[in-house]
């Protein structure tokens, strides 16, 4: 069985790191086109260094959760068993890597990594980035940015994504509002394609509708009950008979 996965911020909420939507999220404290842009970085780069460096500070001291950590076992255990987890994550956070995911696919970039605006080098860097920070590589200084995607800027691996979904024998999103493209739209890819489709999220996203089956709890619960489910080989009511 193969299962292609998409995480969003949700999965890492009880990890203490806050989501962009929600209530008190970061979206809805600060201006994503002040923080989140190519034009912004351009504009004001020391504010956009500062947004970041507290972002990475954070992930620093974040521990990864039990969700994680299913996830990471639902890798080894389908691999075992012949299948495969493609896991897909909007996240810039390592801590699926941390869990012990070993194949992670961020498709919005990763946050301890910084790549030079002049050369296009990117290196981890779990360090704080400012003006100052030359590139290891060409030496420029200045042009260091956090390597993530901003708005704007196309999203990464899209095409061994798309191949990954059409491949799939079960869609999970895990803990995403269905509000960002074009993450969102992979439901609706999965479900033309014939392949089933499981919500795990606190609440119904935006595009719950769209999913053949749900579960409704904080992921911490709701993934490690997930994953014990698909690993015992129990009724699976959302995978392909
Ligand atoms: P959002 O903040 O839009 O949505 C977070 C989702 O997590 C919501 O649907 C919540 O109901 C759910 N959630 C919150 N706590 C949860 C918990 N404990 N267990 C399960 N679910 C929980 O975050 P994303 O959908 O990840 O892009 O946002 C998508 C993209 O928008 C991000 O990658 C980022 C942002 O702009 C970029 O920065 C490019």
């Amino acid at each position: 069985m193969t299962i292609f996965v998409l995480t969003g911020a949700g999965i890492s909420a009880e990890s203490g790191l806050g989501t962009f939507r929600d209530p008190g999220g970061l979206w809805r404290r600060f201006d994503p086109m002040r923080l989140a842009t190519p034009e912004a970085f351009a504009r004001e780069p020391e504010e956009v260094h500062a947004f970041y460096n507290l972002r990475r500070r954070g992930v620093r001291e974040a521990e990864p959760n039990a969700a994680h950590a299913a996830l990471a076992r639902l890798e080894a255990g389908l691999a075992a068993r012949g299948g495969r987890l493609f896991l897909c994550t909007q996240n810039v956070d390592d801590l699926h890597e941390r869990a012990g995911s070993r194949a992670v696919v961020h498709m919005h970039g990763e946050l301890m990594r910084a790549r030079c605006t002049a050369c296009g080098a990117s290196r981890p860097s779990a360090e704080d980035l400012g003006l100052g920070t030359a590139c290891p590589a060409c030496g420029r200084r200045g042009g260091m940015r956090p390597d993530v995607v901003w708005f704007g800027e196309m999203p990464l691996h899209l095409e061994a994504i798309g191949d990954a979904l059409d491949a799939a024998d079960l869609f999970v999103a895990i803990g995403t509002s269905g509000a960002v493209y074009p993450a969102a739209g992979f439901v609706a890819r999965a479900r033309a394609a014939g392949i089933p489709t499981r919500e795990i999220n606190l609440a119904p996203s935006d595009t719950a509708g769209l999913f053949d089956t749900a579960d409704y709890g904080p992921a911490t619960r709701a993934v490690p009950d997930f994953v014990a489910e698909i690993l015992g080989e129990g009724p699976v009511s959302g995978s392909r008979p």
